[in-house]
């Protein structure tokens, strides 16, 4: 078995992005046309592909273009629990269908944060579903925007004297990343472990801009000619 054919073989049929090109292909035309250091993958979802590219920063080369518009609201931004954004395009063209975000690498621990999330949640639902309803589905994205602010308050009084160690503080920068994505109005909300990391200052943060709420758009003013 060749091994090197094996992986050229599935590189060619990966095709996740139409128009005959990889990911990977598009990540080299990008590191050449901006110049990255190093193009090195480290993980994918739905839509799309992740890569290290050096100095601390990642590229997303995403179809999902509700990501452009969510991202665009965080670009320049220092921000406390998202990782921060440097730049966002659509691609044109022949690859207009995709767009790319560069932001902040950060350190992720699906493991740990699986199971700090899975105590939050379970502390929770089990004292409050029957007040507040499930958690997770009182923080998804459109139902967090129409929850008010005194409510979540509330909901934090009633919460954290029941919360210790890890887990408080776990939630404590949860809640903190859900109102700074809410000020910020981030609608994308898939608070799985895989879409949270944390900062170099320890701060736990969010990731992935994708399953936005807005109506995407077709008029992108930040193009990208490759
Ligand atoms: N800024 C980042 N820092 C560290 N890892 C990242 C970053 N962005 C993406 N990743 C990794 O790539 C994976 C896929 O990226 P994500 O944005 O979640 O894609 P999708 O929208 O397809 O779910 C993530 O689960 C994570 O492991
Ligand atoms: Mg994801």
């Amino acid at each position: 078995m060749n091994i090197k054919k094996i992986i050229r073989e599935v590189l060619e049929n990966y095709n996740l992005f139409g128009g005959g090109i990889t990911p990977l292909q598009l990540g080299f035309k990008l590191k050449k046309k901006l110049g990255f250091k190093e193009l090195r993958k480290i993980g994918e979802g739905t839509s799309g592909v992740a890569f290290s590219i050096g100095d601390g920063k990642v590229l997303k080369i995403t179809t999902d273009k509700t990501e452009y518009t969510e991202a665009m609201k965080l670009k320049g931004r220092k921000n406390n629990h998202i990782a921060d954004v440097y730049g966002v395009y659509a691609l044109t063209g022949e690859y207009k269908d995709i767009v790319i975000i560069i932001s902040e690498h950060l350190k992720t621990n699906p493991v740990k944060i699986d199971k700090l999330e899975d105590s939050l949640y379970n502390i929770f639902n089990n004292l409050f579903k029957n007040k507040y309803g499930y958690l997770n589905e009182l923080i998804f994205g459109y139902q967090l925007k129409s929850k008010s602010r005194a409510l979540i308050e509330q909901i934090k009084k009633e919460l954290f004297p029941h919360l210790e160690g890890e887990v408080k503080v776990y939630a404590e920068h949860f809640f903190n990343m859900i109102e700074e994505l809410r000020n910020l109005n981030v609608t994308s909300a898939d608070f799985g472990p895989m879409n949270l990391g944390y900062k170099k200052n320890g701060n736990l943060a969010y990731l992935d801009f994708g399953f936005g709420i807005e109506d995407e758009s077709e008029n992108f003013a930040n193009t990208l000619i490759i």
